[in-house]
């Protein structure tokens, strides 16, 4: 129950707060995004999934692993990608039996494997498919369908606004554009006048992604485009408290021991034991990589596979901090 009216809607799907979780292949897993939701991202997305590891005869884990989901996560928005239309279509079709909140079509994704065969952002040079693939999919599933952009394919083709008004034309419930074009990937600054005109364009939602990094960031980026909300990716690793709106600069030793031993025990919880702490390694240089003395504790952390031990190991590390800190 909330008792707060929701910040905004994806057609019948209320969201409750303006900081939203990137989709990170690699990252935004079931453990660490329930992490992130306990901390205030008012909205999930999944992993991307290719729709052809949907299609198979065989059931392939690898790819249904990632439309995992607690039974509470909402919303939560599996995110998918292709670059045939009605293929799309029979993969949403597959994954809505899952009951997602909504269903996204990823256009953003700018690695070779993905954009150079029309998929990701490579289906913004491709209007048509755009189209078809948004009236397809809007016609024949209940749950609202949303997009997942970019500026466009390079500086000299920033069709963003076109394929926003196509979007909504064919009946999208919202637009999330990272504010980079393809040939850009993840350098250069994010352009948030971009996503302004992008807010003017289109009355469905919109949420605004790229260089949001600290609390700041949240609120200018809201006051210069006017967006919906705004989506964090790169900054929330290793910094869930973001969604919090709390400088992790601020934070006390105990707090961030807390983040990490929640983090970790929701991996085990998922994964197993000696799996999930080895899957959450990655996460761990991230939480750690700003404290002073990190690296006496940080090579024998990266070690251990038995969640009692790690939690003892840190508990020890944080008491030798504090301790010394008086
Ligand atoms: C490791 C990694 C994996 C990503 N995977 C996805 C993905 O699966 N789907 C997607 O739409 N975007 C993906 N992205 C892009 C992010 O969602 C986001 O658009 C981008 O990182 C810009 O936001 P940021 O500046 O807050 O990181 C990924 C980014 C990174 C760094």
């Amino acid at each position: 129950m909330h008792e707060q009216e929701p910040n905004f809607w994806v057609r019948d799907v209320p969201v409750y707060g303006d900081v939203v979780l990137s989709p990170m292949a690699g990252y935004s897993d079931v453990p660490y995004r329930a992490l992130c939701r306990s901390y205030g991202s008012a909205m999930n997305y999944t992993e991307f999934v290719p729709v052809e590891g949907l299609l198979g005869k065989k059931r392939d884990n690898r790819y249904w692993q990632r439309l995992d989901k607690k039974p509470d996560e909402h919303p939560i928005i599996f995110q998918i990608f292709g670059s045939d239309a009605p293929k799309i279509l029979r993969a949403a079709q597959r994954i809505e039996e899952l009951e997602p909140d909504i269903i996204d079509i990823n256009m953003g994704c700018a690695t070779r494997r993905v954009s150079g065969r029309g998929a990701g952002v490579g289906m913004m040079p491709q209007p048509e498919l755009v189209r078809e693939t948004f009236s397809l999919l809007t016609q024949h599933l209940s749950v609202p369908i949303t997009g997942k952009i970019r500026l466009g394919w390079d500086t000299d083709q920033q069709n963003f606004a076109d394929i926003a008004r196509i979007l909504e034309d064919n009946g999208a419930a919202l637009i999330a554009m990272h504010a980079r074009t393809k040939t850009q990937k993840y350098g250069g600054r994010a352009d948030w006048d971009a996503i302004a005109r992008l807010r003017e364009t289109v009355t469905v939602p919109v949420i605004g992604n790229g260089d949001v990094n600290t609390p700041d960031d949240i609120e200018r980026m809201k006051a210069h485009t006017g967006c919906d909300a705004v989506m964090i990716g790169r900054g929330a690793i290793g910094n869930p408290w973001i969604f919090a709106r709390k400088e992790k600069s601020d934070l006390l030793l105990p707090d961030i021991v807390a983040a990490i031993c929640l983090h970790a025990n929701e991996m085990v919880a998922y994964y197993g034991e000696a799996h999930g702490l080895m899957l959450f390694r990655k996460h761990l240089k991230r939480y750690l990589e700003d404290q002073p003395k990190a690296e006496r504790i940080l090579p024998q952390l990266l070690q251990i596979s038995e969640l009692g031990y790690f939690e003892a190991v840190l508990a020890e590390w944080e008491s030798e901090m504090l301790f010394a800190q008086g």
